[in-house]
């Protein structure tokens, strides 16, 4: 699958079978998500693989997302608030780790799997619930699996609208 097929094929997935992901296609994900640009290069994020059925349960219930759990791996991307590139001195953490989250959506996606983008939670819930420390920040969460979900195609505005030439 070329990229444009990969952008266009990626929708969020909203139900998963339980069928459990080879490991040989996780690894060739998060060599996707390795790769991706950072300021200054400095990497400033870790990857949560939410894989036990206790924890994905733990997880489901502060994410108030309950079919969530229908996926057998979660993925909680953190941003390093510390370590990170700082912009008139806001860390821009959270720009680094969407486009490594992107990275993995898109991985995803050529190895036919489903994700979905998730930001509605409750941060604090969520660090307490996964152990996460202060200087860390969850910026998204990600189901992966395969999709049992027919997931209609999402509209997007008009390109005359997204783009000025100037
Ligand atoms: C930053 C971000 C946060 C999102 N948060 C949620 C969420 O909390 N729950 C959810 O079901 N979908 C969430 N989504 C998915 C969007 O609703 C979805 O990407 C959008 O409707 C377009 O549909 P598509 O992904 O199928 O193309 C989020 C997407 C993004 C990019």
């Amino acid at each position: 699958m070329n990229f444009y097929d990969a952008v266009k094929n990626r929708r969020s997935v909203r139900k998963y079978r339980g069928t459990p992901v080879p490991s040989e296609k996780v690894d060739r994900i998060w060599e996707a998500v390795r790769w991706a640009p950072s300021a200054c290069n400095l990497q400033p994020w870790r990857f949560l693989l939410v894989k036990s059925a206790e924890m994905r349960e733990r997880t489901r219930r502060v994410l108030l997302q309950d079919w969530v759990i229908t996926a057998p791996l979660i993925v909680v991307a953190l941003g390093n608030r510390e370590t990170a590139w700082r912009r008139d001195g806001v860390s821009i953490h959270a720009v680094d780790v969407a486009i490594a989250m992107e990275h993995l959506v898109l991985a995803a996606t050529v190895e036919g799997l489903g994700s979905c983008w998730i930001c509605t939670f409750n941060r604090n819930a969520l660090q307490d619930t996964l152990d996460i420390g202060p200087e860390w920040e969850a910026v998204a969460v990600t189901p992966l699996g395969y999709a049992d979900d027919p997931s209609p195609r999402t509209g997007r505005k008009p390109l005359a609208d997204l783009v000025r030439e100037i």
